[in-house]
């Protein structure tokens, strides 16, 4: 069975739908241990209720991203996962890190990348007037929220709607299409061609999901 690290900062619904995944059946895989850079993330007590093993490793502590970053590396290596996943980790990698996981270190980002690294992700696409509006599933590389995309769901931006309604919204999304990218992950089903991601060996793959909500 594939085995995972995920790394978190808040309040870990991600977590909890891999978590969710898990007990139903649909997904196999074994959460060997969380991490927090935040003591007080909510998404510890997520591990704890569904009695995964998990650490905090807190930024402020360090006096560099380097130091930070290989503490991060020591704590994930004693697990040696095949996969580590981000979810809602809110601190830049340093080359070193994401080199280090090169090929399975996978990241969830609140837009429709290319469109809107970075933060503030749904209220830069409602002031840009922009129709569609999602989530990306992606392999890190060490540019900031840029790689291989795996899977991408969208919904139409509906008037009225707000970063709030934006971000519950997408969640959905997120919940749904994250576990289902980790899921062809650890069946083994992905492949890169240059900058692409493969399921199947097809090119043809639909990587990008519409929903209504
Ligand atoms: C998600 O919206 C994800 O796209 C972004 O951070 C958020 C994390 O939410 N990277 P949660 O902690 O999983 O609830």
């Amino acid at each position: 069975m594939t085995n995972a690290v995920i790394l978190i900062s808040g309040s870990g619904s991600n977590l909890q739908a891999f978590i969710d995944q898990i007990h139903t059946g649909e997904l196999e895989l074994d959460i060997t241990q969380v991490i927090s850079n935040n003591p007080s993330a909510f998404g510890l007590e997520r591990a704890s209720k569904a009695r995964i093993k998990s650490s905090v490793i807190d930024h402020r502590e360090f006096n560099s991203r380097q130091e930070f970053d290989q503490a991060l590396i020591d704590q994930i290596d004693l697990t040696e996962p095949d996969l580590v996943i981000l979810a809602g980790f809110m601190r830049i990698l340093t080359e070193e890190f994401v080199n280090h996981f090169s090929k399975r270190l996978i990241n969830i980002h609140p837009s429709l990348l290319p469109k809107y690294p970075g933060t503030n992700t749904h209220q830069r696409a409602i002031d840009a007037n922009d129709e569609w509006h999602g989530a990306s599933i992606h392999f890190v590389v060490p540019e900031v929220d840029a790689g291989p995309v795996i899977l991408q769901g969208r919904l139409k931006v509906a008037l009225g709607d707000t970063p709030d309604s934006l971000q519950q919204k997408i969640h959905k999304i997120e919940h749904q299409l994250y576990p289902l990218a980790v899921k062809w992950f650890s069946q083994g089903r992905l492949s890169f061609k240059g900058n692409k991601v493969l399921l199947d060996d097809e090119t043809s793959l639909d990587q990008l999901q519409s929903f209504d909500l």
